[in-house]
């Protein structure tokens, strides 16, 4: 009798254990290279460097370190942001550039100055020129933000001046005096930041914004007419605000000025639900969705000669919810977000829906670098990888040239209603997929990226080209860890991107199982 049950109790856990195990969900990719969507844009691999806690002084410039170069320039940051392959890199905030007044920054003489957005002290040791040597270091196209909050639109164009203009002009001189004869020819600029918050230092509403803005464009095409303009689109969704009137009317006001409409986004889990949290990048496309219709009514009524219709610049997007509360979003330690594999997940949803976008979505800015927020995380004696920086970098690395229309069928789920991030909207999303896709085609290059939402199931899934043949071995590589919560440290990277062994793909399908809570790419050559 004792054995029995000994036996049927053992039978009961081998099968759970064994479902566990095995567990396993099918579905279907089909690709179809006659599908586009858009030109991949590789200003999408962007990021943000403000000045904010340790993201530039003992972040990215550490003059005192030793391991810092002759410039100052953490030689381990640069290089582990070289290998990120950072397209374009946004400079110098954030609600920082509401008052921040660019000739403190620049000189011999730097005035420390009360810092208000985030109650610091500072020094002005890093400005202009430091960031442009860090740039040229990185390889990163420059993006700055001028100040339209406690700023004067003569105080951005005579930026403009300092930066691109070569003669005998006052601020042109005086860049000169300060060592750098040749124009730095800045050609992205956005007019503000987040002028729709109550938080920021100069708030406007979005008619007077747009009218600064409108004046503020005018004198810097005139000081330099080939650079870009982004106008500061909505980054509040707190429950009063209404975002898409603010984006409407800036989208109105400006239709003729700008290039791109800046929009910001950061969520979180504050509730400790992994299913509601991996959704959230879909709210990020849903508001991409709305924002390109508004953007489609404008471009009908403006008069843009030869000029691109505007696109959308995601100018800042991140988890970010844990370092936000009390103290720890004021001072030096600022903001220092610890990730872990469910965040990098995230990510890689908001990397997937920029590429399923391509066609209105043409830059993206990860929010920020190094410490604050960040893919990169530093002490005195070296840094480590946040578990964010490996999706992104498989991204910005491969995934390039035109994006596709897929077809995905797999299982879905709905969630509960949730914040997505605190102070945000509640919202619920209904028949989120499983599996998360898009895919890339580059000359005979395809690239699958996949993310497995599922905390439990493998998914088994027919990857099918529907016109062509696949060739040769695919590569795949892998971002995952032993579980949702595990997060990087120093001396310990567990959640990284692993090579994966090559797959010989049939003529033209293939099955591959993806392990749950899983990001993937898969890339090989096609032939059409
Ligand atoms: O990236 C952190 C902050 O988030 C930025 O300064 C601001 O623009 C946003 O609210």
């Amino acid at each position: 009798m004792n054995f029995l049950v000994k036996l049927i109790v053992g039978c009961l856990i081998l099968t759970i254990v064994r479902n566990d195990v095995y567990a396993q969900q099918m579905a279907k990719i089909k690709i179809d290279p006659d599908r586009t969507i858009g030109e991949i844009s590789p200003l999408l691999y962007g990021n943000f460097v403000e000045h904010l806690g340790r993201c530039v002084y003992g972040g990215i410039y550490d003059p005192e370190s030793f391991l810092s170069d002759e410039d100052g320039f953490r030689k381990d940051v640069l290089d582990a942001a070289k290998d990120l392959n950072i397209t374009i890199t946004r400079y110098p905030g954030g609600n920082f550039v509401s008052n921040y007044h660019w000739e403190d920054g620049v000189g011999p003489t730097r005035v420390p100055r009360m810092e208000l957005a985030w109650s610091r002290l500072e020094t002005n040791q890093f400005g202009t020129n430091e960031f442009m040597a860090f740039a040229r270091k990185l390889g990163t196209e420059p993006y700055f933000a001028v100040n339209m909050g406690t700023g004067t639109i003569e105080e951005a164009q005579r930026w403009v001046e300092y930066t691109n203009v070569k003669g005998q002009s006052y601020y042109a001189n005086l860049r000169e005096e300060h060592g750098h004869p040749e124009p730095y020819n800045i050609k992205y600029w956005s007019l503000g930041n987040e002028m729709d918050g109550f938080w920021q230092m100069g708030h406007l509403n979005a008619e007077d914004y747009s009218k600064k803005a409108r004046e503020a464009a005018k004198l810097m095409k005139l000081t330099d007419p080939t650079i870009k303009l982004i106008a500061a689109g909505s980054s509040n969704y707190r429950p009063f605000a209404d975002p898409n009137e603010w984006n409407a009317t800036i989208l109105k006001e400006l239709r003729d000025v700008v290039d791109y409409l800046a929009i910001h986004m950061y969520v979180g889990n504050p509730d400790d639900n992994y299913y509601n949290f991996l959704s959230t990048p879909l709210v990020m496309e849903h508001r991409t969705k709305l924002i390109k219709g508004l953007i489609d009514v404008e471009m009908q009524k403006a008069d843009r000669g030869e000029r691109d219709p505007i696109y959308i610049a995601w100018d800042e997007y991140n988890v970010w919810y844990r370092a936000r509360r009390g103290a720890s979003s004021r001072g030096e330690r600022a903001l220092e977000e610890q990730y872990n594999l469910e965040d990098a997940l995230v990510i890689a949803g908001f990397l997937n829906g920029f590429i399923r976008n391509a066609d209105v979505v043409k830059m993206a800015n990860m929010a920020q670098l190094v410490n604050v927020i960040g893919p990169m995380f530093t002490n005195e004696e070296g840094m480590f990888r946040q578990t964010i920086y490996f999706p992104l970098q498989l991204f910005s690395q491969n995934m390039h040239g035109t994006s596709l229309d897929v077809y995905v069928d797999c299982d879905t789920y709905d969630t509960d209603e949730f914040n997505i991030g605190l102070g945000e909207q509640v919202t619920r999303q209904s028949d989120v997929p499983y599996l998360d896709v898009s895919v890339a085609m580059n000359d005979d290059e395809i690239i699958i990226s996949v993310m497995n939402r599922h905390l439990t199931d493998e998914i088994s899934t027919d990857i099918i080209l529907q016109e062509g043949a696949y060739m040769g071995e695919f590569e795949v590589m892998e971002v995952n860890g032993p579980d949702v919560k595990s997060q990087n440290t120093f001396g310990s990277e567990i959640v990284q991107t692993s090579q994966k062994n090559n797959i010989s793909p049939g003529d033209n399908e293939f099955t591959y199982v993806f392990p749950p809570h899983s990001y993937t790419m898969i890339k090989g050559k096609i032939e059409r």
